[in-house]
């Protein structure tokens, strides 16, 4: 399985960050990993200008289950697909917590994701009181259950563990905690999906930086890393794709 450094930039970004997109470029021509970008989707195709020529693939952050229709301010996954994307991240806790998506919202919207050629990335992850109260396992493999559509293509599915806890606040699981987490993740990915199971790509996230990303990517199971904060500057980004190629 080829591992996957996906970076995304939120609501953050404008034209002149994408001179940050042309030097992880340069900077990045052969990487072992995918590299992944996930600009605001008002800046995706003049993203995919930027990226032209290079190794670095693009991808939106959220899209709607409808193919088109009267849905003022929302994107389809065909739209994201034209203007350049072949990813979209789906279900992060953001769009749980801001806009009230539930697991089965975000299966529609990865159904939608794949009927328009897109890999979603699924999310998935607890609360801090969730884990205090140990439901961390029970909960993460509700979200898998209920999040992941039927009938969808083990290889292209990707799968990010983000502790809800760990976004944006500098803190991070254990290593035996992401371990553990993953390990589960996996045995339910392969229950469901048999042998290709083993090789859906499971991302940790959840404030991943260039100075623990070599530690989280040794982990069994750690494919990747879904990186906010971090992917915004090309040379942190950089040294953390850095850390999954040499892992
Ligand atoms: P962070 O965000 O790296 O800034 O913690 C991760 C994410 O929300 O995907």
């Amino acid at each position: 399985m080829r591992r996957l450094a996906a970076g995304n930039w939120k609501m953050n970004g404008d034209g002149a960050a994408l001179a940050e997109v042309r030097a992880l470029v340069a900077s990045h021509p052969d990487p072992v990993c995918e590299m992944l970008l996930c600009p605001p989707a008002t800046l995706l195709s003049r993203a995919a200008g930027a990226a032209a020529g290079g190794a670095l693939a693009l991808g939106g952050q959220d899209c709607h289950p409808r193919p088109s229709g009267a849905h003022t301010g929302d994107v389809s996954a065909a739209m994201l697909r034209e203007a350049g994307a072949t990813y979209v991240i789906l279900g992060h806790s953001e769009r749980r917590a801001d806009h009230g998506e539930d697991d089965a919202l975000v299966a529609a919207k990865a159904s939608a994701a794949l009927a328009a050629g897109l890999i979603p990335i699924v999310c998935l992850g607890e609360t801090e009181g969730q884990r205090d109260a140990g439901e961390t396992l029970d909960v993460v493999a509700a979200q898998l259950d209920g999040s992941v559509p039927d009938g969808a293509p083990p290889d292209r599915l990707v799968i990010a563990y983000e502790p809800v806890w760990a976004i944006g606040t500098g803190r991070t699981p254990t290593l035996p905690q992401i371990t553990q987490v993953h390990a589960h993740l996996r045995a339910r990915l392969c229950d469901r999906f048999g042998a290709a199971g083993s090789g859906i790509r499971i991302l940790y996230g959840g404030s991943v930086k260039p100075d623990n990303a070599a530690a989280i990517f040794a982990l069994r199971d750690v494919d990747g890393a879904l990186v906010g904060g971090a992917s915004l500057r090309a040379a942190d980004f950089g040294a953390i794709v850095a850390a999954l190629d040499a892992a």
